[in-house]
């Protein structure tokens, strides 16, 4: 019984690797690259890093879906929609930031070292940017030429490990990391829906070896109902400390595609909820179409 069980485990498994292949060959970050959501996901993924690295121990990052590392706003892909005009564009002048916004906008204009607005870095930048010496950070990235992109991009940097293969299964094989220190961003693009309950699994067996670890979810506000369905599946997981935070530009609409997105971060570091209830209100407003623009900040689940 227990063969046939493991049997069944590892070609579901397998399966949704292929079915996730088939269909990652036709998502590129690029294209999306610098709009609201990745402003939201990377405004909190670098204040949770600021925090953790206060303390001087070693710490592990690891990044299930890393794509490619950083982008030319320039290029054909991102010109195509130019979704960085409803994001970093609209905050990239100001300077009115509350603190935590300011940090985030800072390292995205170390990345553009000519003072104009013509790159954007992804995940594995901004925590390789703000991550020390004795950290170690692991890259996944299941499309071969993202994770070439990686490869080529990091070659030099001893710290980073690149994966080429699922994120899930390799977060999951990395817990609990010897750090016993870390950060986990979860980052799919949910074009496949099994996404939506393969993270709530995930997160699961992630935290069932590493309690302690700050895990960060996010996720794209769409079909309302899916998140609905998301946070409630989080809410009875048996894990603790989970806060969410979320920034919609439009009202919600499934017709109008994303109209907003959140992170739902497990043992969020002090301070963020201190500086999340200026941040977003500010964020709202500037990056609001119509005067539409919402956030929520709430605690699914206490102590
Ligand atoms: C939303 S993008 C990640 C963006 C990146 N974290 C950032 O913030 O800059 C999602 C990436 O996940 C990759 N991907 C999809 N399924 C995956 C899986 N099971 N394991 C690893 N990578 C995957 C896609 O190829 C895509 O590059």
């Amino acid at each position: 019984m227990a063969f046939i069980k493991a049997r069944l485990t590892v070609n579901s498994d397998l399966l949704r690797v292929l079915f996730s292949e088939c269909f990652v060959l036709s998502y590129r970050h690029a294209y999306h690259a610098g709009n609201h959501a990745d402003l939201l996901k990377h405004l909190i993924l670098v204040r949770c890093l600021r925090y953790l690295r206060r303390k001087e121990k070693p710490l592990c990052y690891v990044d299930t879906h890393a794509a490619a590392g950083g982008y030319s706003l320039l290029a054909d892909e991102p010109q195509k929609r130019c979704e960085y005009q409803s994001g970093i564009e609209k905050i990239w002048q100001q300077d009115d930031l509350p603190e935590s916004v300011a940090d985030y906008r800072n390292l995205v204009a170390e990345y553009n070292p000519q003072n104009s607005l013509s790159r954007y870095p992804g995940s594995p930048w901004l925590a390789a940017k703000i991550l020390s010496k004795q950290d170690t950070l692991w890259l996944h990235e299941l499309h071969a030429n993202e994770a070439e992109n990686l490869k080529t991009t990091f070659n030099h940097d001893r710290r980073i490990k690149v994966v080429e293969g699922d994120g899930y299964q390799g977060a999951v094989a990395l817990m609990p990391p010897p750090q016993r220190r870390g950060l986990i961003l979860i980052d799919p693009s949910y074009e496949i829906k099994s996404d939506y309950q393969q993270v709530v699994e995930t997160l699961q067996k992630l935290h069932s070896r590493f309690a302690t670890g700050v895990f960060a979810l996010w996720y794209p506000v769409v079909e309302r109902q899916r998140i609905d369905r998301l946070e409630k599946a989080l809410r009875c997981s048996g894990i603790q400390r989970i806060n969410l935070y979320e920034l919609s530009i439009k009202p919600d609409h499934s017709d109008y595609g994303m109209t907003g997105s959140g992170m739902i971060i497990i043992n969020p570091p002090w301070g963020l909820q201190q500086e999340m209830p200026q941040a977003l209100p500010y964020l709202a407003r500037q990056l609001g179409e119509a005067d539409s623009g919402h956030y929520r900040i709430e605690t699914l689940v206490g102590e």
